[in-house]
């Protein structure tokens, strides 16, 4: 048996921001429980909701140096779904509404601290792991402290790391005597082959320089990264460590989504009743909405955070023209002001035609997988994305770019060969998009069998954990032996 202790700052269903959260929650519990005891480490972020937080349980707790003072590491541990959780509590850190705040020197003193602290209770909690699996930068610095601990003795001599890039446009950035000063790490690691970059000191960059392996969530985004365009700026180093980095595409929890058990739609269905079943959610979720009611207008969803990564600058451009056509528009997303307000407008604008939720909401997000006839999702750049595979889960056909995971889950319509699950275009352009879109539009209209054979195909698409569960089994035991 190997312990896998994973380190991530969100995890569902306790605290989630993005995408991160849904792997973190989902790919420990579909490991062999025979060949690995996998846990989880996170914050006890006081934004936690309570239920939860009620029924964790104190372990211990100790003091440990950070940024020049003696801070307090409560240790909690929760069993959820025959998985071990520990939390590490320390509030002046983890209060607040949210995981993240908008002061990055703050979040870089928040996660300094909690990745020297995963490091630290190990000897407390009684589980020595084989190997910490870290996601992002927020987990960066746990391959570097390993490297500085193994001075402490034995105990953490020989434990492996494996650093996974969920989104390298996010790497913990900041001056180097700051971080040099809260971390404590002597001088030896704010070099350029270590832990610098162009002068400032980078948490991920230690990551992946110190971690064993260095992995990321698709395929295609694991070669685009090595080029300046994707790189933000590491491209040489993902180019240097190329021989220990692989793209491993996310799987999605299918007991969570799940079209014929989920109980947040209106009308469940599956693969053999999606024809009379689906366009009840559809009917369902215009009333909601108080959008014109029709039951048979193209209904195009998006469910994102509002940023520029995921290409809305485009729809921006094209909405005016989109909204000429006989087509609804469903948004459900948070994120800059000038997207929030882009779409407010255009709801007020095509009023019974698109609707805004600038707001947070798992159900209202699974209602709209489950409605809509298409998912729009044009992104500049895509590391892997999991609300495409949601979508085809629900046989709400994507329209994406063909970038990173999107490249990589999407099979584009091939009207002569009869296949495909979705639509995706080349070049980040929004007449291009247009054009795609209007060809959705043209199948959806004009080509119904043809459509709903394009919806059958996503349904049945394998995007579970198995495949990729078993990459990351055969990648652990690269490093752990059998
Ligand atoms: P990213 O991690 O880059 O945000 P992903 O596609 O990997 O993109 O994951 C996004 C996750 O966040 C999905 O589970 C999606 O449903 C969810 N999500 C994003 N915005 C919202 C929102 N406003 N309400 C509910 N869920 C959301
Ligand atoms: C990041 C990426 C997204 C990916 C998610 C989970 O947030 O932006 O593409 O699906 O992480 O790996």
């Amino acid at each position: 048996m190997k312990n896998i202790l994973f380190a991530s700052s969100e995890c569902v269903p306790f605290i989630k921001t993005g995408g991160l959260a849904d792997v973190v929650g989902s790919l420990p519990k579909n490991f062999d429980k025979e060949k690995y005891d996998v846990r989880v480490v996170l914050p006890k972020y006081t934004c936690i909701n309570a239920k939860w937080k009620d029924q964790m349980e104190y372990i211990d707790h100790f003091y440990m140096d950070i940024a020049g003072s003696d801070q307090y590491v409560g240790i909690l541990k929760y069993v959820y779904e025959s998985i071990t959780f520990y939390f590490i509590d320390n509030e002046y850190y983890f209060s607040g509404f949210a995981p993240y705040d908008g002061d990055p020197k703050w979040n870089i003193e928040k996660f300094a601290f909690f990745s020297k602290a995963v490091l630290s209770i190990l000897p407390v909690i009684d589980y020595r792991p084989d190997l910490i699996h870290c996601h992002d930068w927020q987990t960066g610095l746990i391959p570097v402290y390993l490297d500085n601990f193994r001075f402490l003795g034995e105990y953490y001599r020989g434990i492996k790391t494996v650093m996974t890039i969920h989104n390298l446009k996010f790497q913990g950035v900041w001056d180097t005597k700051s971080v040099q000063y809260i971390t404590g790490l002597p001088d030896y690691y704010f070099v350029p082959d270590k832990m610098e970059a162009y002068k400032d000191a980078n948490l991920l960059k230690g990551g992946i320089v110190y971690a064993d392996k260095v992995t990321t969530v698709s395929q295609t985004y694991a070669e685009e990264i090595k080029t300046a365009f994707y790189g933000e700026s590491l491209d040489g180093l993902m180019s240097a460590r190329s021989n220990d980095l692989c793209g491993i595409v996310n799987g999605l929890d299918y007991d969570i989504y799940c079209p014929y058990k989920d109980e947040r739609i209106t009308r469940q269905f599956s693969v053999d009743d999606f024809r009379k079943n689906k366009p009840l959610n559809k009917q369902a979720l215009q009333e909601e909405l108080g959008l014109e009611k029709d039951p048979k207008v193209m209904m195009i969803g998006m469910v994102s955070r509002l940023t520029d990564q995921k290409g809305f600058d485009l729809v921006d451009c094209i909405m005016d023209d989109l909204c000429q056509d006989a087509v609804q528009i469903v948004v459900l997303g948070t994120g800059d002001a000038k997207y929030e307000n882009m779409f407010r407008y255009f709801a007020w604008k095509y009023a019974g035609k698109v609707a805004a939720n600038i707001f947070y909401s798992e159900d209202l997000s699974h209602r709209v997988y489950a409605s809509c006839d298409a998912f729009l999702m044009p992104s500049l750049f895509e590391p892997c994305g999991l609300s495409q595979l949601m979508s085809l889960r629900y046989g709400t056909i994507p329209i994406v770019r063909e970038t990173g995971g999107l490249k990589d889950t999407v099979e584009p319509y091939n009207e002569f060969e009869k296949t495909g699950t979705g639509f995706s275009f080349t070049n980040y352009n929004a007449h291009e998009m247009l054009g795609t879109i209007r060809y959705a539009e043209h199948i959806f209209y004009d080509k119904k069998r043809e459509w709903n054979k394009i919806v059958e195909r996503a349904m049945e698409a394998d995007f579970s954990w198995k495949n990729s569960a078993k990459q990351y089994d055969d990648l652990y035991t690269s490093l752990l032996g059998e």
